[in-house]
């Protein structure tokens, strides 16, 4: 199947780092899908993609953490765009520091694990069964390395938050050791940015786009954890680990 007969469902795709995945994918040649709470967000991402693939990008206006509405959501791309054939979960935000948790609420907490461990859950039981039996799909989650370590004071929650999705990951490989479709993780241990916002050691979203999008394109691993400590990462983790 080339490229430009695949589907890729990117959530978050809206996001810092989903919309370098989707820049990228749409580059090469593949049509992408959209879901964000945020019509706004999908005006933006329109008009950052290359003006000649804007029409292989299809947007949806809607809430992937609600059962109801992910199926909903669901169930307006099919119509739209017939068929799914992978998944990018890049759901989340791009940095939280509330506080230390004797400061914070469970309400914090609450939106903390609702941002980044329901929406994840959520998403990949309504979208995942659309790929789960296909050898040709690809369903690959992009987490935070936050969930291993404190990154600095105030940021905890974040660490409660990152190490759920972790975890959840690493349910879905040992709950589904053997899967048609190719199930992997890329584990980001430092920040990620768009180029007028970067900062030393961090990754621009748009070469961090690049390689996610040809690991989706290469369909050549499955239950592997790819971690990215830093650009050159990127290269030799990413791109020769799976060649
Ligand atoms: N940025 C970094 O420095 C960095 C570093 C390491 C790892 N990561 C990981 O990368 C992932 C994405 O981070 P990011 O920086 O791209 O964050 P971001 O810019 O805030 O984007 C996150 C996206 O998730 C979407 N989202 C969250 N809940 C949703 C829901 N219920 N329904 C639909 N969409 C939902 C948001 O969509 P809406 O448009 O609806 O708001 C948003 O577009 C996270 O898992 C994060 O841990 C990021």
């Amino acid at each position: 199947m080339s490229n430009s007969d695949r589907v890729v469902l990117v959530l978050g795709g809206a996001g810092t780092v989903g919309s370098g995945i989707v820049k990228a994918l749409l580059d090469k040649g593949f049509k992408v899908a959209v879901i964000s709470r945020d019509g706004g967000r999908l005006d933006r991402l329109r008009s950052f993609v290359s003006p000649n693939t804007r029409d292989n990008l299809t947007a949806v206006v809607g809430n992937v953490g609600s059962e109801q509405e992910a199926e909903q959501a669901k169930q307006q791309l099919l119509q739209q765009v017939g068929k799914v054939t992978d998944v990018v979960s890049s759901l989340g935000f791009s940095w939280w520091q509330g506080g230390p948790p004797h400061t914070q609420s469970l309400k914090d907490l609450h939106w903390v694990i609702e941002t980044l461990l329901f929406s994840t859950f959520v998403s990949w039981k309504a979208f995942f069964p659309l790929v789960r039996d296909e050898s040709s799909s690809t369903y690959t989650f992009i987490t935070g390395g936050a969930g291993e370590k404190l990154l600095m004071p105030g940021t905890g929650f974040l660490t409660v938050g990152a190490a759920s999705s972790l975890a959840f990951c690493q349910v879905l490989r040992e709950e589904y050791p053997e899967l048609p479709c190719k199930l992997n993780q890329v584990k980001i241990d430092t920040g990620v940015a768009t180029p007028d916002r970067m900062a030393p050691g961090y990754l621009n979203h748009l070469d961090l786009g690049e390689a996610v999008a040809t690991l989706v394109e290469r369909r050549n691993t499955s239950h592997t954890v790819f971690t990215v400590n830093c650009p050159a990462d990127l290269k030799t983790v990413i791109l020769e680990k799976n060649l």
